[in-house]
């Protein structure tokens, strides 16, 4: 299990709980790999299914934050957003498929992620700080429909 700690931390409340919550179901993954067993297979999919659900949405959410403040390095962010989503992918399918174990794509994904929100993330918060509304970094991610 990773402990969340400060140095994850990016100051901005909107962004830390989303992170904090990555972390948490990463340590859910990781707590159905150390009991595996066949009949554990369905709970760790539900658990990897939710992780990349998750992901995929907050990685959304914070992007449109980052266009409503006028984020100048919103595409270079979101490029990096696009490459953990494709190393994720990449190694869901052996993971599923049982050829790596659970250890194995821990090692291979979560550290990117903190990485990620220690120094890509922890970037843009001190921008908007720096030149924009501070609200918006104290609410609760949410994203709107386009539509309404
Ligand atoms: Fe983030
Ligand atoms: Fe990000």
């Amino acid at each position: 299990m990773l402990r969340w700690r400060r140095a994850f931390q990016s100051t901005a409340p909107a962004l830390d709980e989303e992170h904090a919550r990555l972390l948490e179901l990463f340590n859910f993954v990781q707590a159905q790999g150390n009991l595996r067993r066949e009949a554990d297979l369905p709970e760790l999919n539900r658990v990897i299914g939710e992780l990349i659900d998750y992901a995929v949405a907050h990685f959304a959410r914070e992007e449109q934050l980052m266009a409503e403040v006028g984020y100048p390095d919103l595409a270079a962010h979101a490029l990096l957003h696009e490459d953990l989503r494709t190393d994720l992918f990449a190694v869901l399918r052996p993971l599923v498929a049982g050829e790596i174990p659970v250890p194995t794509f821990l090692r291979l994904t979560r550290g990117a992620f903190l990485k990620h929100f220690m120094n890509a993330d922890y970037h843009f918060v001190r921008w908007a700080r720096s030149h924009s509304c501070p609200p918006h970094l104290e609410r609760r991610l949410t994203l709107r429909n386009a539509d309404n």
